[in-house]
């Protein structure tokens, strides 16, 4: 078992060790939940992947979140990005919600930071995948935040952002957001930074559904924001994965941000994703702790 590092400073390919391993041995595991925390995206190639195998992987890690109301997959462990239309076979017109919400998807943004209890983990599997573009590209937030002058980083350590999914979704399509989900996902509030007990790293925590930060007016706020994203995916901060068909990527949503890459509307793309929701042991109970003082 080892992991070779391809990206700056963070995401690591794991090698001599797969899904199925980490699904049914302790030692692979705890390599591999070593790994995580030290690297925040593993790369697994050649993966068998199934369902089954990517939920018994992910249960390893903690809870799985059930995908949210009005996805593809809501009510499962699933969240389902395609551009396939499950009942016809036939690709989705570019109009779509489902395309719209890919489109989302391609904003800088850390998986579920608008939930009352965030993510921990994403797991992402390439089931259908188009010849060129639909890339997936990561950036680190402990990179950032170290980054970020002295300052900042004692300003920003204890303020509160607020997080609203339909902000981001906002972003692409006034009424992207149905009253549905809003209703199931109202703004909540985090600190601005994430400490990881496992190794006291610090990473900058905010995303695309970041919409306010407390204390500071919206305008300045919303600029303050813009520039922490663009600091934070600088030319050479951030690494660009081309999927194989086998490929399994997890990311660590406390520490990383992600997007994916658009690619031709004529061609099929369907990813899988879990997601692992955070707990106490993860660094939450501090985040809740500190959020309660602000
Ligand atoms: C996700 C996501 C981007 C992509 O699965 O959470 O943002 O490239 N995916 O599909
Ligand atoms: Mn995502």
């Amino acid at each position: 078992m080892d992991v070779r590092l391809l990206g700056p400073g963070f995401f690591a390919e794991v090698r001599g060790v797969g899904l199925a391993d980490v699904a049914e041995r302790d030692d692979a595991y705890a390599f591999v939940r070593a790994a995580f925390e030290e690297h925040s995206v593993l790369l697994f190639r050649c993966q068998p992947i199934t369902d089954e195998l990517q939920v018994a992987y992910s249960k390893r890690f903690g809870p799985l979140e059930v995908a949210k109301v009005a996805s593809l997959g809501e009510g499962t462990p699933f969240s389902i990005l395609t551009n396939i239309d499950r009942t016809t076979g036939r690709l989705m017109p570019p109009d779509h919600k489902e395309a719209l919400r890919a489109r989302a998807n391609q904003l800088w943004h850390t998986d579920s930071s608008y939930k009352e209890t965030p993510a921990l983990a994403s797991v992402l599997s390439a089931r259908t995948i188009p010849a060129t573009g639909g890339e997936t590209e990561f950036a680190s937030m402990r990179r950032a935040w170290e980054r970020l002058p002295e300052a900042t980083r004692a300003r920003l350590t204890n303020t509160v952002a607020h997080h609203d999914y339909a902000h981001s979704r906002g972003k692409i399509a006034p009424h992207l957001a149905s009253e549905r989900e809003k209703d199931a996902l109202p703004p909540v509030r985090w600190p601005m930074r994430w400490r990881n007990p496992v190794n006291g790293r610090d990473a900058l925590y905010i995303a695309s559904h970041t919409c306010a930060i407390e204390g500071m007016p919206r305008g300045e706020a919303l600029t303050l924001l813009d520039e922490l994203v663009a600091l934070a995916t600088a030319p050479g901060c951030t690494h660009l994965h081309a999927w194989a068909p086998g490929d399994v990527i997890m990311w660590d949503n406390r520490a990383t941000l992600h997007r994916g890459r658009p690619w031709p509307d004529d061609k099929p793309r369907h990813m899988v994703r879990t997601t692992i929701s955070a707990t106490d042991a993860d660094g939450l109970a501090d985040m809740r702790e500190r959020k309660k003082a602000a």
